[in-house]
């Protein structure tokens, strides 16, 4: 493998010295992008645009192509995984993803099985590997998963929820059944995240949109509990360098204290939540990750300038902090308002490293 020639992510994840804050944007590639919407467009479709090793590689390209970044990305979705265990993904335009065979049922969970990840998911290693190859070392490569109980709320829901009535209704009547579907998806995003390692990924993150619509008891056990038995079988160590994990629940709040225990690396941290106060439910034990809020992409160039001076000052002094969104950039956003955000960040952040 050829030499990290950017290794600033890596380090930062490991609340290693940098001499800046490292910095990456979640959904990096996509629609604000005409670059994306053309591969896209080529593609045909979302799916088929995942499915393509040499598009997915094109599209997780394009914004380190306009923007001085830290990582690529992995182009491709949490819901891959339910997709693998035959639900039946399909995405409708303005309506978001949706299954052809949601699991509602205590009977339909019965029916899931662990599925072969190389067979059912191995266009996503074909993609890590092509964009391995293609990075060729100029930055690291994170790969990700969904959370079990955010990837449930769609299998459950079939599509996209607001307030999750069924999936809430089976952790009511059923805890047993859906701790079993979890489990399953615990197993199957294991072996997937693995493999990512295996095909090149070089640190990993688990997206978990949806834990915080859980009362706290439900929470530790529908969501942050699977995450644990994720991080406790992951591999830790590829090509002579740790592989950090990060955990992202989003609105987490006072819950990102009960995260540290997961023994992850980092925590990612939404805009509800300031840095400052993220550090001390934190105890500085693991790297932190954010928190812009995405809406500030729609200000001027100088607003975007003092959001992120804001957001530099509230982490302060010290190793440990990556840049980020406090969640993914927006279809509407002008790429040049990015490209503000990623200046002032290459500006502002050496002040706070020695
Ligand atoms: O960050 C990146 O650049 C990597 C790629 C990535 C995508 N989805 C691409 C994508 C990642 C990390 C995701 C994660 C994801 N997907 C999450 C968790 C993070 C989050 O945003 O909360 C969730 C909940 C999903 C499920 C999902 N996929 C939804 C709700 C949608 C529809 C959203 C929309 O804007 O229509 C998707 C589709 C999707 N995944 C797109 C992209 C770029 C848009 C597809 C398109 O229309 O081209």
């Amino acid at each position: 493998m050829t030499e990290l020639k950017n290794d600033l992510l890596l380090r930062a994840l490991l609340r290693e010295p940098t001499e800046r804050t490292p910095l990456w944007i979640m959904r990096q590639a996509g629609r604000y992008l005409p670059e994306y919407r053309e591969t896209r467009a080529q593609a045909g479709d979302f799916m088929s645009l995942c499915r393509n090793a040499e598009l997915a590689c094109e599209v997780t390209m394009q914004p380190l192509r306009r923007y001085k970044l830290d990582a690529a990305i992995l182009f491709s979705d949490i819901l891959t995984v339910p997709d693998a265990l035959g639900l039946g993904l399909y995405f409708v335009t303005g309506e978001g993803p949706k299954f052809e065979r949601p699991v509602q049922s205590a009977a339909a969970i019965r029916k899931l099985a662990v599925p072969d990840v190389a067979d059912s998911l191995g266009y996503v290693f074909e993609a890590v590997s092509t964009i391995r190859r293609e990075l060729d070392g100029q930055v690291p490569l994170i790969g990700f998963a969904g959370s079990p109980w955010t990837v449930g709320t769609y299998m459950v829901e079939g599509g996209s929820s607001r307030e999750f009535p069924t999936i809430k209704g089976l952790a009511r009547e059923e805890p047993q059944a859906l701790d079993a579907m979890l489990d399953i998806v615990v197993q199957t995003t294991t072996e997937y995240l693995n493999a990512q390692v295996e095909a090149g990924a070089q640190a990993l993150m688990i997206f978990d949109t949806w834990g915080a619509a859980l009362e706290r008891d439900d929470y530790l056990r529908f969501s942050l509990g699977p995450m644990q038995r994720i991080v406790d079988n992951l591999t830790r160590e590829s090509e002579g360098r740790r592989v950090p994990v990060i955990l992202f629940t989003k609105g987490a709040g006072p819950l990102l204290a009960d995260m540290v225990g997961t023994g992850c690396d980092a925590l990612g941290v939404d805009w509800t939540t300031s840095l400052a106060d993220a550090r001390r439910y934190t105890n500085d034990e693991v790297a932190l990750q954010g928190n812009l809020d995405p809406a500030t992409l729609r200000e001027s160039p100088e607003a975007i300038r003092q959001g992120v001076a804001d957001t530099l000052a509230s982490y302060g002094k010290g190793p440990g902090h990556v840049f980020n969104l406090g969640h993914g950039v927006t279809p509407d956003i002008d790429p040049d308002h990015v490209a503000a955000l990623v200046d002032a960040v290459h500006e502002l952040s050496p002040q706070y490293h020695d």
